[in-house]
């Protein structure tokens, strides 16, 4: 065995939300393939614990059909809730599991609910944490993501960092590599998956042709259908009447000449329920929530994308597609430092003028620098393995 190395150590990996099973697949992937190279009493045991934050087929299993995501050992049926509600909920359950399985790990994924409780659980019975996704901050802490960023973030040991500007976030709140802590620029998760998913989504996926575009034709010169794609699931643009109001206006507007599809999130399509806004919206596409091979048919083809995700603003990237944030901030800055995502808002006149102005949004370079190289997921996994020593 390796010096340094992890005997057989046993992993509890915390999924619950949309984004988690996206990002946990890379590094699934990666440990699959880690386990198939090594002798077996040096195999990582990976215990998959789905907290149940999202439940519905299409925000939670057609992702570990498409994605190959091993069957959850342990599912805690959480649910939807408040925010104490739920967190509460799955801190009992995840520290049944833990007590039960006591693994040598556990790792948590991005800033949901899901993310804060894993690690809460795990670090009060002195299980160390490893955060996938560390480091960001959008220094808006009126966001739940925020509180459950620089909470998860203080309680972990391994800090898995996307870019280096979530590196020196991190730093300047004092937690850097060394004593004791492991912070390390590893590249971005979804990079690896958007790499890795992308040519099979343009192998299987028919959303484009399944599609109705009514009043635009496909367009000739691109020999694809036009249209924009929007995203929107923020708490701060669905649970706000005005902003939401603005946002769907704005939408519409935009969609008078070229349609917008709006895959629509369930807390998105619960308040325009709740706000009483069914009508007004004939150039909105609204369709249920997609899968991941889809999504990424429809950004990949999309004219620009609107978004207040956080995944999505980098698919565009990646894609080379123009983003439009429908945000006042953002945690991945690199992406407008490129000119290629522009903050607009929930403002319906700043978003319809910046969609004008479309053409300075291209990423000319076709720039994917800033978040790694896609094997993000192998170079965690071989931290994990080797963490008392400096492979990098
Ligand atoms: C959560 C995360 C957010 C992440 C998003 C990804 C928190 C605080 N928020 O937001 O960071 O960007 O997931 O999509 O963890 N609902 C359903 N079916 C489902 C799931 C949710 O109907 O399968 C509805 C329920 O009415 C629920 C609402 O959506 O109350 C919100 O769900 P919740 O998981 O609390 O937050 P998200 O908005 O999904
Ligand atoms: N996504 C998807 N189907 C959809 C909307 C989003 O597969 O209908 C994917 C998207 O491609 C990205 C991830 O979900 O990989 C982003 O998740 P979400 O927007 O829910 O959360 P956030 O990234 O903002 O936390």
């Amino acid at each position: 065995m390796v010096q340094g190395g992890v005997e057989g150590m046993k992993i509890v990996t915390i999924v619950g939300a949309r984004p988690q099973f996206i990002k946990a697949a890379a590094v699934t992937r990666a440990i699959q393939r880690y386990n198939k190279r090594c002798p077996s009493k040096q195999r990582l045991q990976e215990i998959l614990v789905h907290t149940g934050q999202h439940y519905d087929y299409l925000m939670d299993k057609v992702f570990f059909e498409e994605l190959k995501l091993p069957t959850p050992d342990y599912q805690l049926g959480v649910g939807s809730g408040s925010h104490a509600q739920q967190t509460g909920m799955m801190l009992e359950g995840i520290e049944r599991v833990l007590e039960k399985e006591n693994p040598g790990m556990v790792i948590v994924y991005g800033d949901t609910n899901s993310t804060l409780a894993g690690a809460l659980a795990a670090a009060k019975v002195n299980i160390p944490v490893a955060h996938v996704e560390a480091g960001l901050r959008s220094y808006n802490r009126t966001m739940p993501e925020e509180i459950n960023r620089l909470l998860t973030d203080h309680l972990s040991t391994l800090l898995f960092c996307p870019t280096a500007q979530a590196v020196q976030n991190l730093l300047k709140e004092g937690i850097k590599d060394g004593k004791g802590k492991i912070v390390k620029k590893v590249g971005d998760v979804m990079y690896d998956s958007i790499l890795y998913y992308s040519k099979l989504a343009e192998k299987k996926s028919t959303i484009l042709k399944d599609l109705c575009f009514a009043g635009a034709a496909p367009n000739s010169e691109l020999k694809t259908p036009s249209y924009y794609l929007a995203t929107l699931h923020r708490a701060e643009n669905t649970d706000n009447l005005k902003r939401l109001k603005s946002i769907l206006r704005a939408l519409n507007e935009i969609g008078e000449n070229i349609p917008v599809v709006l895959p629509l999130h369930p807390r998105t399509k619960k308040m325009m329920r709740v706000y009483r806004l069914f009508s007004g919206f004939k150039n909105i596409k609204f369709i249920e929530p997609i899968s991941y091979l889809d999504m990424l048919a429809l950004e990949k083809n999309a004219k620009a994308i609107l978004t207040d995700s956080g995944g999505v603003q980098k698919e565009a990237y990646w894609f080379n597609v123009p983003c439009f944030t429908l945000r006042e901030e953002t945690e991945w800055v690199e992406t407008i430092r490129k000119n290629c995502n522009v903050l607009v808002g929930a403002d319906g006149k700043r978003i319809v003028s910046e969609v004008k102005k479309l053409k300075l949004r291209r990423n000319k370079r076709g720039a994917t620098e800033n978040y790694g190289d896609g094997k993000a997921g192998e170079k965690i996994v071989k931290i994990l393995i080797f963490r008392n020593k400096d492979v990098f």
